[in-house]
């Protein structure tokens, strides 16, 4: 989208009615309220949304949904996305910043490495909303909107735990976990949500790790880390483990996976080592319920993905702008779980939902994809 919107945030500023000033918006400012000036309208409001790569699915759905939502209600936008490079993101941004900017949705490439750059969004007053994945190592964002991590992983032990009915088998089951790319703080939650769930069961000897790629804690989680949660990277951990703690015949029971990027490279390795959808195909999690993924799962080449409805983040964030526009107080509904380091961010968290190959019909009824999308 290309921007005309230096004209309108040089006319509010005039005005004195830069919303980013009604950062106010944030909880602890909200003692305050005169100090926004009033509310602006949508019109007079500008939004960057930097966005971290257009070269997985979600991101590219996240941007078009909420970019399409805030057009449609009067805001002047600008949609980036950064080829998932820290420096390309810090660009966009600085970028946005300087071209008037009032408010910033940011889903980061690195969490942490956008500190100074928001120091510049607060020196300019833009109001910051950290986007699917928390910024850290800054007090310069006002809100957070996410879906419940921890819960994306709980969802994941959980449906690992059924499948293999751990409770009942006597086991052992092969098990090899991974873990999302080390600068996403939301990959954490997942491992942990999902650790605590299973580490009870390879304390117990029922899940077994035979490449020992198991992080001694859920603080190691980074050490099995897929770096920029690649796909190929992925693949080829996966063909490592498996060429080098399977050659006597072993056969892996259970894979998991923290996303949908990742299942598809460790699908891909499985096969290219001779499992077949079937009987003795393994467990397989992921998360985002991709297109590529439903249609794996269709095929019996994944068990399941943690389906987060990236409409209703985008609608929540458009909520939010629009509540900080009108000077209101901004809907949170987490208050305690989201601490960046520098401040427990308030959060507006979102419930996901398990889907199965008996359960893609979802993601049809709900219009995610049509049934054409998934081959029915
Ligand atoms: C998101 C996931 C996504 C992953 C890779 C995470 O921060 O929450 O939905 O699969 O990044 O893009």
């Amino acid at each position: 989208m290309s921007l005309a919107w230096k004209k309108s945030a040089i006319a509010m500023v005039a005005a004195g009615v830069l919303v980013g000033s009604m950062a106010a918006c944030s909880t602890e400012r909200e003692a305050e309220p005169e100090s926004t000036g009033g509310a602006a309208a949508a019109e007079d409001t500008v939004v960057g949304i930097a966005m971290p790569t257009k070269s997985l699915e979600r991101w590219n759905r996240d941007g078009a949904h909420l970019e399409g939502l805030l057009q449609d209600a009067g805001y002047e936008t600008s949609l980036q996305y950064a080829d998932n490079k820290v420096d390309q993101q810090i660009t966009q941004l600085e970028n946005m910043i300087n071209q008037g900017a009032d408010v910033l949705v940011i889903a980061p490439i690195d969490d942490t490495a956008l500190a100074p750059t928001l120091q510049q969004a607060a020196d300019a007053d833009i109001t910051v909303i950290a986007y699917d994945r928390l910024l850290l190592g800054t007090p310069n964002v006002d809100y957070y909107a996410t879906f419940d991590n921890y819960g994306v992983g709980t969802m994941q032990g959980e449906f690992i735990v059924e499948a293999l009915d751990l409770e009942n088998a006597a086991g052992p089951f092969n098990l090899e976990p991974f873990a999302g790319s080390p600068d996403d703080n939301n990959a954490k939650f997942f491992f942990a949500g999902a650790w605590d769930v299973l580490s009870p069961y390879v304390e117990s000897g029922k899940l077994v790790v035979p490449s020992g790629k198991q992080p001694a804690t859920n603080d190691d989680w980074q050490s099995i880390g897929i770096q920029g949660w690649s796909s190929d990277t992925a693949q080829s951990e996966m063909e490592n483990r498996l060429n080098s703690f399977y050659a006597g015949g072993a056969k892996v029971d259970v894979v998991l996976s923290p996303n949908d990027s990742l299942a598809l490279g460790i699908a891909q390795a499985l096969e290219g080592n001779g499992y077949a959808p079937g009987d003795g195909y393994p467990v397989l999690t992921g998360q985002d319920a991709d297109q590529a993924n439903v249609l794996n799962m269709i095929a019996g080449k994944q068990s399941m993905s943690v389906w987060k409805d990236t409409r209703a983040l985008g609608d929540q964030v458009a909520t939010m702008i629009e509540q900080i526009v009108a000077g209101e107080d901004v809907e949170v509904n987490d208050e305690e779980t989201y601490d960046n380091g520098e401040k427990t961010v308030p959060t507006y968290l979102l419930q996901p939902q398990v889907i199965t190959p008996d359960t893609v019909e979802v993601l049809v009824d709900s219009e995610f994809y049509s049934a054409d999308d998934l081959g029915l």
